[in-house]
């Protein structure tokens, strides 16, 4: 039998990274994550793409979609070696969703829901590693010692688009460009939701048993 394709939907700061990391390592399937992908190579030059900003952290800094062109590239070739995956981050808008159903089929798309303030109380008190990218919250799962990385010991520092005023201006990017993406999945029939709001336990228990039941 073929290994899962699931795709993980959300607003900023749903869970999607924390989650996908996990369902990966369980299903043993790849983790796909074009957030993670944009900022390895964020002064990637771009710029002879027609774009309005010539790097990926240009539009990351301000909270903007990075060009389709660019992302459905990073997607393309990360599902050519992938035989089961969890895709985090992408689709973010109905073109990225029509360009992915022309190169891969997916099994279940799973939204997680979070309300507006927690989405905001979360992205804002995000640390994350600047050595191995582990991700902590300074409240609700900080590190032993304040700034420094449990598992690496590297300084934990606070993402470029986690201040309060581009958190802001995800959310309405994630409102005018990726709810629609959710709405689409459903009319297809491969959406099933999950309360985000329980802990990242909760969550995974109930994230896992939807992908078992769709797969
Ligand atoms: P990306 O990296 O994809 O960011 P995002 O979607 O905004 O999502 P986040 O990583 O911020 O949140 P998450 O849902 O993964 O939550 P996490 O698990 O970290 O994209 C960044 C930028 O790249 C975009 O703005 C755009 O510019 C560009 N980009 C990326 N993909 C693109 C695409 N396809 N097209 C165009 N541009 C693209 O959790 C958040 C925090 O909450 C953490 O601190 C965590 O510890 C905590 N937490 C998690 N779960 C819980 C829980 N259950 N209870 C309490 N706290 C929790």
């Amino acid at each position: 039998m073929s290994q899962p394709h699931v795709l993980l939907l959300g607003a900023p700061g749903a869970g999607k990274g924390t989650q996908s990391k996990r369902l990966a390592e369980t299903f043993d399937i790849e983790h796909v994550t074009t957030g993670d992908a944009l900022r390895a190579n964020k002064d990637m030059d771009i710029g002879h793409m027609d774009t309005a900003y010539d790097t990926p952290r240009a539009y990351m800094e301000a909270g903007e979609l990075v060009p389709d062109a660019v992302v459905n590239e990073i997607v393309k070739t990360a599902l050519e070696d992938a035989d089961g995956y969890v895709l985090d981050g992408y689709p973010r808008n109905l073109d990225q969703a029509e360009y992915l159903s022309e190169i891969t089929d997916l099994d279940v798309a799973v939204f997680l829901d979070v309300s507006e303030s927690e989405l905001v109380e979360r992205l804002t008190g995000r640390r994350v590693c600047d050595e191995c990218g582990a991700n902590y919250h300074v409240e609700f799962s900080p590190p032993a010692t304040a700034g420094v990385c449990d598992d690496c010991g590297g300084d934990l520092i606070q993402r470029d688009d986690d201040t309060e005023e581009t958190v802001r201006e995800r959310l309405q990017v994630y409102e005018d460009n990726t709810a629609p993406v959710v709405e689409h999945y459903r009319e297809e029939g491969i959406l099933v939701e999950v309360d985000g709001e329980g802990t990242p336990d909760e969550v995974f228990e109930a994230l896992h048993d939807e992908v078992d039941a769709a797969t």
